[in-house]
């Protein structure tokens, strides 16, 4: 049975940037010390220019907003250039006003994964908890690094990547070979994920019809980890055309 996952379909990727954006600035505007929670990947790097376009032209300040992100390859320091630290400072902290020392992505280099991913969900637990944590879709439903299989109350940790998003991952839009690719994460748990207040998933392209599909009015199941957003109070997916194209429904 579908659940409560709202669906908002817009013409192209960049009018679901713009609505996304949009509902951050929301969010900001009404609470300026709002704790964000951020994505990585193709898919929000349109949101994230919308987000600098909004600070720089329409003043929206970060100033006193806390992030946190969901996930970062294992083995990889800040520094590297495919880390998702790294891609966080280029495609938005460095364009807006948000404080570095606010801002926090799982340490890809700890000397110990899980005091690090216990200490990552102290900081989300310390900070009042995820207002509003922005998602994207793997083509096979994951969330974050949460492959399928992964349980709905599983925590932040360190897990293994499915052959099919090291393909995704190496198709020359982030590293060129697969072999480049590290084969495990740190990523926050699908119930670390579920306790933000409100979450938005984005997904653009014909590759993520499916997963859409399933996760959206398929059952709720670990077998497509975006379907065990299904049960959440206010959960919106924000898709464009080819995105939402196996939906049977509308929405
Ligand atoms: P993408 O990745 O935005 O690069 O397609 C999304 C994901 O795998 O979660």
């Amino acid at each position: 049975m579908p659940g409560n996952i709202k669906v908002t379909v817009c013409p192209d990727a960049q009018g679901v940037a713009r609505k996304a954006a949009g509902v951050f600035a929301a969010l900001l505007r009404s609470k300026p010390a709002a704790v964000i929670g951020l994505a990585t990947g193709s898919t929000p790097e349109q949101t994230y220019a919308e987000l600098a376009r909004l600070h720089r032209e329409e003043k929206l300040s970060l100033a006193k907003v806390s992030s946190f992100n969901l996930d970062e390859y294992w083995g990889l320091d800040g520094d590297h250039d495919q880390s998702y630290r790294h891609f966080m400072n280029t495609h938005l902290f460095n364009h807006v006003d948000i404080r570095p020392w606010n801002t926090c992505v799982l340490n890809g280099k700890a000397a110990n994964p899980a005091l690090e991913c216990q200490a990552f969900e102290t900081k989300i637990l310390a900070a009042g908890g995820v207002d509003l944590w922005l998602l994207g879709i793997g083509g096979n439903g994951h969330i974050a690094f949460n492959e399928p299989g992964s349980p709905v109350d599983s925590r932040t940790r360190l897990v293994s990547l499915t052959p099919s998003t090291i393909a995704a991952n190496s198709d020359g839009r982030f590293f060129k070979d697969p072999a480049e690719v590290p084969r495990c994460a740190l990523s926050a748990g699908i119930g670390t994920i579920r306790e933000a207040r409100q979450l938005v998933l984005l997904a653009t392209g014909p590759k993520k019809a499916a997963a859409i599909a399933a996760a959206a009015e398929g059952s709720f199941s670990p077998d497509c980890p975006a379907s065990l957003l299904q049960d959440h109070p206010d959960c919106t997916f924000i898709v464009d055309r080819e995105a939402a194209a196996g939906l049977k429904h509308p929405h």
